[in-house]
């Protein structure tokens, strides 16, 4: 059987492994391995190749994919899909593995609801915004990186009587943000779910200047779309000096960790498993409370990710 991995959508650290992983499991079980280049886009300009061992030696540990990925506007088109599934049919490939976030399973979906596809999804992304699962892949990179960089910040931020703000990605999940808070002990944590408590922390954080406290950090998600307004509050009405750091895309690249790596593999052994034993999937593997199991990517794309509770929880502990 001809089975294709391909990459959708922004990329993940993890990727990588994953892709490798495709490759050698897919041939240790007698299948024949493709590589989609270039994501959605790929699939339909016949981006796609026969894998050997040769294109997937030594990059377990490289970050981002280096089957490239890509956020098409043409797929949105049917002429497009129709191309991309004659594409699939003319290799005769008849699974194919899809790493990506929300919206890649969004075309995914339809893509499957109009034309007789296999596919599984793999969760993939830096926001971990995804319905269904407790973690997605690149999330712990991610986060290595943030911690990294905010290590470094507090340094600076220490040795003078600042206030430092920083945005974080996440789409319009505040999981990063919450979590990157957490382990950096930052004073403030603003994001899209949860409401800030401006007056409250405003008191709180007033006194504790007047205590002698001589600087602050403040982990905004990138979704709150507030930088600014708290950038002037900081500066205002507390008083501090306020630099901002916008992470940015640093954030999607590193190498994959331990943990990214790892779950790369279980992941895709995983999909090919199942992509090997039924002949009708359209599913994304979900990973919660240690297990693997797949989820219906109509319910996958038709529910939103909320964060659980004790990271909410920790947001109010934090104001
Ligand atoms: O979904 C991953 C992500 O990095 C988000 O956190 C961010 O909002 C977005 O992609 C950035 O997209 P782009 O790479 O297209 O600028």
């Amino acid at each position: 059987m001809a089975l294709a991995v391909m990459c959708s959508g922004g990329d993940a650290p993890g990727m990588n492994p994953a892709i490798k992983k495709f490759v050698d499991y897919a041939q240790k079980k007698d299948q024949v391995p493709y590589l989609i280049y270039d994501g959605l886009e790929g699939l339909i300009d016949n981006k796609i190749k026969k894998a050997t061992h040769h294109e997937v030696a030594g990059i377990v540990h490289i970050g981002g994919t280096i089957i490239r990925s890509s956020r098409s506007k043409r797929f949105f088109e049917y002429e497009y899909r129709l191309q991309a599934f004659n594409n699939l049919n003319l290799h005769d490939i008849q699974g194919v593995v899809v790493l990506g976030g929300d919206g890649s399973f969004r075309a995914m979906q339809r893509f499957s609801s109009e034309f007789d596809i296999n596919f599984v999804g793999i969760p993939s992304t830096i926001d971990n915004d995804i319905y269904g699962t407790e973690y997605c892949l690149g999330v712990d990179t991610a986060l290595n990186v943030i911690r990294d960089a905010l290590d470094k910040i507090r340094d600076t931020a220490a040795s003078f009587n600042r206030a430092f703000l920083i945005e974080v990605m996440g789409r319009d999940c505040g999981y990063l943000a919450v979590v990157s808070a957490m382990i950096s002990g930052a004073e403030i944590c603003i994001i899209p779910e949860v409401e800030f408590k401006r007056d409250e922390v405003e008191k709180k954080l007033t006194q504790e200047i007047k205590d002698g406290r001589n600087y602050i950090l403040a982990i905004i998600s990138e979704g709150a779309k507030k930088t600014s307004e708290i950038h002037e509050w900081i500066q205002d009405k507390l008083g501090l000096e306020t630099r901002v750091s916008i992470l940015g895309h640093i954030q999607r690249g590193g190498n994959p960790s331990v943990y990214d790596r790892m779950m790369a593999f279980d992941f895709t052994i995983q999909a090919v498993d199942y992509l090997l034993s039924h002949n009708d999937s359209n599913k994304v593997v979900v990973f919660n409370k240690g297990e693997f199991s797949f989820m219906e990517i109509e319910d996958v794309v038709s529910n939103k990710y909320e964060l659980p509770e004790h990271l909410l929880n920790a947001i109010n502990y934090l104001d």
